[in-house]
């Protein structure tokens, strides 16, 4: 899967080269190109932003360089072209992927007060919002939603890691994990996973899913 991501502050991915991304980067499973908008600016101070026509307090980024950054990237029929926004639709597993069904996508990062209508109505076919907050840029939501969609891009997640045993899957959460050692500070691990009865230890993790989910998400449990 190709990813690009248009943005004004391209050294806050840096953090897409570490661990499994990174990984899958080198492996050649996943590119991942950030391209700086500023580079396109036709101005000659490479100016991006500007006030907003009407009034109101901060700047707009300006559909100049925002529209010769797009115009830059070679699209096919299989390219969706995303603006990071809190207005758009809420990013939730389902959505994570019908993504990565993709295999390109561009994400537009806004900064400031919002980008010209005009490079959102050109350039992007559907806003996507990772929650109902506002962040100060597009750029966590972009690298929030690359990391879920890479998960399953295949062979990213290697068979320890699997997208299948997680949480959300069948609307439910995951169940609680324990690693050695047997007793931690006093705490017990649940008598039932060093039973070794395996037949058991699934009847259990299946409760644990369905217990987390009522205490933590029930509205998960509502739906459908
Ligand atoms: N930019 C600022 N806040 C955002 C959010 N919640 N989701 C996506 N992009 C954003």
């Amino acid at each position: 899967m190709k990813i690009d991501v248009l943005t004004l502050f391209p050294e806050m991915f840096t953090p897409l080269n570490d661990s499994i991304l990174g990984k899958a980067q080198e492996k050649n499973l996943l590119e991942i190109n950030v391209i700086n908008i500023r580079d396109f600016s036709a101005d000659k101070h490479k100016k991006c932003d500007d006030y907003p026509f009407g009034g109101g307090a901060g700047m707009v980024m300006m559909a100049q360089p925002i529209c010769a950054a797009f115009d830059s990237i070679q699209k096919s029929d299989d390219t969706l072209c995303i603006y990071m926004s809190p207005k758009g639709k809420k990013l939730n597993q389902n959505l994570v992927k019908e993504l990565s069904s993709r295999n390109h996508l561009v994400l537009l990062c806004g900064h400031y007060e919002g980008v010209d209508q005009r490079a959102l109505d050109l350039c992007v076919d559907m806003e996507v919002s990772i929650g109902d907050y506002v962040l100060t840029g597009g750029e966590i939501p972009a690298m929030a939603l690359i990391d879920a969609v890479s998960r399953y891009v295949p062979e990213v997640l290697g068979s320890a890691e699997s997208a299948q045993d997680e949480s959300f899957s069948e609307n439910l959460l995951e169940y609680p994990q324990y690693t050695r050692p047997q007793n931690f500070r006093g705490k017990e691990v649940p008598e039932v996973l060093v039973s070794g009865n395996h037949g058991k230890i699934d009847q259990w993790r299946r409760e644990q899913k369905i217990i987390v989910t009522m205490q933590n998400r029930p509205d998960l449990l509502e739906k459908d």
